[in-house]
């Protein structure tokens, strides 16, 4: 396979060197390599896995997936076959991939954090790990990462256990206060942020009178989102981020290397794409292109010259 690389393009995400800043979103692409069939990832930077948990999750009932304005509900619910078949079915995968792969952790306890970010930082094949403390779909899937205090009481026993890996906390927008959230994620350690998870949302069948979806909230992802994470990256990098050192990878509703680049312009190190992949998993290609003539016509040798460059 001809790997296509452009250096303008070339990412510097806490010592890892991604191609570019093209990330697919954790649970919109498989566990590893899923996507390899409809999409080269030679051309993109990273993939982050489905959230693990310790044991198997079915996930939620059906109907769990639902068209919405400018956008998509989920409540999967963290569905996956849990750490021990991860580690052995799914992680030798990663060692032939040709893009970084990223473990996603997800758990209900500290213990179950600590314990599947140890085995991730044990893997040589899963490059970095991203802590997601934010899934509103599931009974405890915010008790981290809803406020500061807990999520720095997370950390304290997570960071140390990774060793070698870079740890990513992804965030998201249902606390009263990212910033906040983001500050604590940094004092406890953090190497990296992703911002942002989806909102939780409501969608209601007025004929049955239920909730549409079978978990009744759901998350909403997609387009609609887009312009509030930028505010939010925007909002990190200004107050916690740019001073800390620590990248961010934005993500929420990219579909056009245009909204990419608006992740850049707002203190983006790197970018990711989740429900664009339902839309068309060739999109992340798209932006690819989109983002090497933007950094050219900039007149800049490398993206990351433009990261924090917007002018308020
Ligand atoms: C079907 C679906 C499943 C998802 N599963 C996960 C998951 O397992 N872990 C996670 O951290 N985020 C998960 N997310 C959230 C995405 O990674 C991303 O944060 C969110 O969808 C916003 O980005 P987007 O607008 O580009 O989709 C999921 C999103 C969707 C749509």
């Amino acid at each position: 396979m001809v790997q296509h690389s452009n250096p303008s393009l070339a990412t510097n995400l806490c010592g890892i060197t991604l191609r570019n800043p093209v990330v697919l979103a954790a649970g919109t692409c498989g566990y590893v390599d899923e996507m390899a069939d409809v999409l080269d990832l030679s051309r993109i930077g990273a993939i982050v896995t489905k959230s693990i948990t310790a044991e198997k999750r079915d996930g939620n009932r059906p109907a769990r997936i639902l068209d919405a304005p400018a956008g998509m509900l989920n409540a999967i619910g963290l569905a996956n076959k849990g750490l021990e078949a991860f580690l052995r079915d799914e992680v030798p995968r990663a060692a032939a991939s040709p893009a970084v792969i990223i473990g996603s952790v997800a758990g209900n306890s500290i213990a179950d954090y600590v314990r599947i970010a140890s085995a991730f930082d044990a893997s040589p094949h899963l490059r970095a790990i991203e802590l997601n403390v934010s899934c509103p779909n599931t009974a405890d899937g915010l008790i981290f990462g809803d406020d500061p205090a807990s999520l720095r009481s997370l950390l304290a026993e997570v960071r140390p256990a990774v060793t070698r890996s870079t740890l990513i906390v992804k965030l998201g927008p249902n606390a009263s206060s990212i910033v906040k959230l983001a500050a604590a994620a940094v004092e406890g350690g953090a190497d990296a942020l992703t911002l942002i998870n989806t909102f939780t949302a409501l969608a209601i069948d007025v004929h049955t009178r239920r909730p549409r979806l079978s978990n009744g909230t759901a998350g909403y992802s997609g387009p609609g989102i887009h312009p509030i994470a930028v505010r939010m990256v925007h909002d990190v990098y200004r107050n916690v981020a740019s001073e800390a050192g620590v990248p961010l990878i934005g993500l929420g509703g990219v579909m056009r290397w245009e909204d990419a680049a608006e992740f850049i312009l707002a203190g983006a190190t790197a970018v990711g794409m989740g429900t664009a992949l339902f839309v068309d998993p060739r999109l992340p290609l798209k932006v690819v292109h989109g983002l090497e003539r933007w950094v050219d016509k900039q007149g800049c040798r490398n993206i990351s010259e433009l990261t924090g460059c917007v002018m308020m």
